[in-house]
């Protein structure tokens, strides 16, 4: 009887010691991953605090928990590098990948299946690489050109508008022309209202719609659907249109070719809504910015309508062509379009972690989604100084002429997933 009780004692002793060995060995191992705000609700997670200021939130937990820290929100982890050591990690490890961080999103966002995604990507990195690539450059500023002048007849010479609103009526139809094809932006009044309204709706959503259900988000996936038919319609159009000049295809023709030899020609309006939004989100608001701070830095203001004036003559009513060569003459306002960007930068990049990688002393698990805040990377005092003054000058450095930004300028990602439009 006592040996059998023994026995009983020397079991749950064993058990117990391999229960606390068990705790310690995985405290150990969360010991090595990086501090976790996880929040109170369950697979939510930190997700309605994140949510209802991301960009807040980021700063915020920097200052509390150092360098890198890990989110967990919508049942994923994210965790965040600012500095140095995880950003070359973010930027140059094998270990972690631009295309599974995003396939979510895109299925999501563009109803675009994963497995198409995954097979369609690099080739279709690489043709819009080339056809916005700086040997094709020379193309873009002429077309633009013609396409701004067209819209800016529409306007008449009177009227009042919010700056904001006179941006986007020129530059959503002048995108959409150039990079798709003419005559693809609607012409009809009603349309051309129902286009900006449904783009408003789908961009400001995005966000949403790349986490949530569709049938959650009615008006986003009605804006979603209106963007999938208008393309579907106008494909058979797209596909057969030659511009007058002769010259080789458009961008989305160029991209529509690579996906009906590898799939077929359904995928064409999903590309066409991925190619629309990746086009006009950034670069119009990042127009509207470059206005905005120019007009209010008199100084800058001046500089720049001489420049233009030395280049093109003083104003009149003649039809400005602009070339490449012009454009080069007018480097302050590369500057300030760069330094635009670099203050009006995307909040988060990410990509998915592969296999564990060590930063600083943690090790990020495979699954983690790892994050990096352009737009707080560029308020760094210790990478660009005085951060948050618009300082176009800043941008003498950089060797544009070899097309390179500043050093930590991340805007527009960086490596093989750089973004394509960055020299456009
Ligand atoms: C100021 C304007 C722009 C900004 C700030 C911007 C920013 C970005 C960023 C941050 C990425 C992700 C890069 C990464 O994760 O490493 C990206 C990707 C991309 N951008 Fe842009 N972009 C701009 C303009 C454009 C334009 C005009 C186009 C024209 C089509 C474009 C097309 C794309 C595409 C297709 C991708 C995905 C690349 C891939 O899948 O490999 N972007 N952009």
């Amino acid at each position: 009887m006592l040996d059998k009780n023994m026995e009983l004692i020397s079991s749950a002793v064993i058990a117990i010691l391999g229960c606390v060995a068990l705790f310690l060995f995985l405290q150990w191992k969360n010991f090595r991953r990086p501090p976790c705000i996880r929040g109170w609700i369950p697979w939510v997670g930190a997700g309605l605090e994140f949510g209802k200021a991301p960009l807040e939130f980021i700063e915020n937990a920097r200052i509390k928990y150092g360098p890198i820290f890990t989110v967990f929100a919508m049942g994923n982890r994210m965790t965040f590098v600012t500095e140095e050591e995880g950003i070359n990690v973010f930027l140059k490890s094998k270990n972690v990948n631009f295309e599974l961080a995003v396939e979510n999103t895109v299925h999501r966002t563009a109803s675009i299946p994963k497995n198409i995604f995954l097979t369609l990507h690099e080739k279709l990195n690489v043709i819009m690489k080339g056809k916005m690539g700086t040997v094709n450059l020379y193309q873009f500023p002429g077309q633009m050109t013609e396409e701004l002048h067209e819209q800016l007849e529409n306007l008449g010479t009177h009227g009042t508008m919010d700056l904001n609103n006179l941006v986007r009526h020129l530059l959503y139809p002048v995108t959409v022309n150039v990079l798709f094809n003419k005559g693809l932006f609607p012409t009809n009044e009603r349309k051309i209202k129902e286009f900006y309204q449904h783009f408003q709706t789908y961009d400001e959503g995005f966000e949403y719609g790349s986490q949530m259900p569709e049938y959650l988000l009615r008006n986003w996936s009605k804006s979603k659907k209106w963007f999938l038919a208008l393309f579907e319609k106008n494909i058979p159009d797209i596909k057969t249109y030659k511009s007058a000049k002769g010259n080789s295809m458009t961008l989305f023709q160029a991209v529509m070719d690579i996906i009906e030899k590898i799939t077929n020609e359904q995928n064409c309006p999903n590309y066409g809504l991925l190619m629309l939004w990746a086009s006009l989100s950034n670069a119009v608001p990042v127009a509207f910015w470059t206005l905005a701070f120019i007009l209010s830095h008199s100084n800058i203001h001046k500089a720049i309508m001489e420049d233009i004036s030395s280049v093109f003559g003083t104003a009149g009513k003649d039809r400005i062509k602009v070339s490449e060569d012009e454009l080069e003459k007018l480097l302050l306002i590369k500057w300030c379009i760069l330094e635009t960007i670099r203050l009006r930068a995307p909040g988060v990049i990410s990509r998915k972690v592969m296999k564990p990688v060590k930063i600083l002393n943690y090790i990020i698990p495979s699954g983690d989604l790892l994050m990096l805040s352009p737009f707080w990377l560029h308020r760094n005092p210790k990478y660009f100084p005085e951060p948050e003054l618009f300082k176009p000058e800043r941008w003498k450095k950089a060797n544009l002429k070899k097309h390179a930004f500043l050093d930590c300028f991340m805007a527009f990602g960086n490596g093989k997933s750089q973004c394509p439009g960055r020299n456009s």
